[in-house]
């Protein structure tokens, strides 16, 4: 929380302000009693006067946000778009998703095995789209509920034939609550009793006005099964992800968010990441929630090994000393000891939560008892 004056730290090693000004001169620092010095001379000063002083790393979840605002304009520069696909049950989330892939994997990458990584990326007339592959009301609450956003669009997906559901408003919720955009796709056009338009008059009791009834959502009809209106959607998604201008710094400090992981019994601990800012590469030092380590390796979605990930892009890292949760923000550090003692600190702060909500669920069980 701020900066250390000389004052504040010679009242904090119980010294006399002079004599930290001395030491100061000594490192080659001219400083005032009311002067701001940084970590590297407190540590030095504090270790002179032989006592240990440990700054506490000024870096969580809202520093992270802040080197994001303070990103450099001149060095950002378009990024892949990531989307998220919603909708009621068995209404074609996942053969949407599946749809997708499949149909837009280019001919050098078909003899490779696909991995599920929990996202991936296509390419559309030499743009990149990166889509959550995990189901969108996962991405949005677990991962909302952590203060991650990862989403820069949603593909709310309506069947023809059943129309409005309760999840398809649960999910129009999310979006609007994330201030995400929403396209709507038409799903299983394909079938006899497919009705846009009751689609189209059911959602507009929620907003969502169709561009062809004078409104400015984009409704794509589509059918997931017959791989019909895919191109469309596709192309409306790279529309809305223009006026987006989404953007990030490839030359920034690395950082963004875990989608998924778990515990692989040959490689260790998997991440799935979704860099979000700067770009990683193999051998830097990540803190993804309370977990760190050197990445070691990193795949991408078609299985690939690759030694860096730009913004937008998804990979599996190994090299982590645990399984970090879904949601988690992960930052690169230049320093091992730094990343270890933020985690750990976090490991600590977090025991502490747990160990609060024990004990108040102790106390209530004592009052049960009574
Ligand atoms: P949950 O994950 O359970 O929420 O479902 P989902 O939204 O992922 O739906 P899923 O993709 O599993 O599809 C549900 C059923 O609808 C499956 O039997 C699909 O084959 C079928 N289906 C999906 N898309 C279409 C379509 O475009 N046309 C037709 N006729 N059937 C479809
Ligand atoms: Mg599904």
């Amino acid at each position: 929380e701020g900066a250390v004056t000389v004052g504040e730290l010679a009242k904090l090693i119980k010294r006399e302000p002079s004599e930290i000004i001395k030491k100061l001169l000594f490192l080659g620092i001219m400083a005032t009693i009311n002067q701001e010095i940084d970590t590297d001379a407190i540590e030095l000063v504090a270790s002179d006067f032989g006592v240990e002083v440990v700054v506490k790393e000024p870096v969580d979840e809202e520093a992270l946000d802040m080197l994001i605002e303070e990103a450099d304009p001149a060095k950002l520069q378009e990024r892949p778009p990531i989307v998220t696909i919603m909708g009621h049950v068995d209404h074609g989330k996942t053969t949407l998703l599946d749809a997708i892939r499949e149909t837009n994997v280019t001919a050098q990458e078909a003899g490779g095995i696909t991995q599920h990584i929990g996202a991936y990326q296509v390419e559309v007339s030499g743009k990149k789209i990166t889509f959550l592959d995990t189901p969108g009301h996962e991405a949005f609450t677990t991962m909302r509920a952590r203060g991650a956003q990862v989403t820069d669009i949603t593909v709310l997906v309506v069947a023809a034939d059943d129309g409005v559901m309760p999840q398809t408003v649960e999910a129009i919720n999310h979006a609007k609550a994330a201030n995400v955009p929403i396209i709507v796709a038409v799903n299983k056009m394909d079938k006899p009793d497919a009705n846009p338009d009751r689609v189209r008059q059911e959602l507009s009791e929620y907003g969502l006005i169709s561009e062809e009834w004078g409104g400015d959502t984009i409704f794509v009809p589509l059918s997931a099964k017959q791989r019909t209106g895919l191109d469309q959607l596709l192309e409306m998604i790279l529309l809305v992800a223009e006026m987006a201008e989404l953007k990030a710094d490839p030359t920034a400090r690395p950082r963004g968010t875990v989608i998924e992981a778990e515990l692989d019994k040959g490689r260790g601990p998997v991440a799935t990441v979704l860099v979000q800012n700067g770009t990683m590469r193999v051998g830097d030092i990540v803190v993804a929630g309370t977990t760190f380590g050197r990445v070691r390796a990193m795949v991408n979605d078609k299985g690939r090994r690759v030694k860096e990930a730009g913004p937008s892009y998804p990979v599996e890292i190994l090299g982590l000393n645990d399984v970090p949760s879904a949601g988690d923000l992960f930052v690169v550090y230049d320093d091992e000891r730094k990343a270890r003692s933020l985690a750990e600190k976090r490991i600590a702060k977090h025991r502490q939560e747990q160990l609060g909500v024990q004990s108040r669920v102790t106390l209530e069980d004592l009052y049960k008892q009574i």
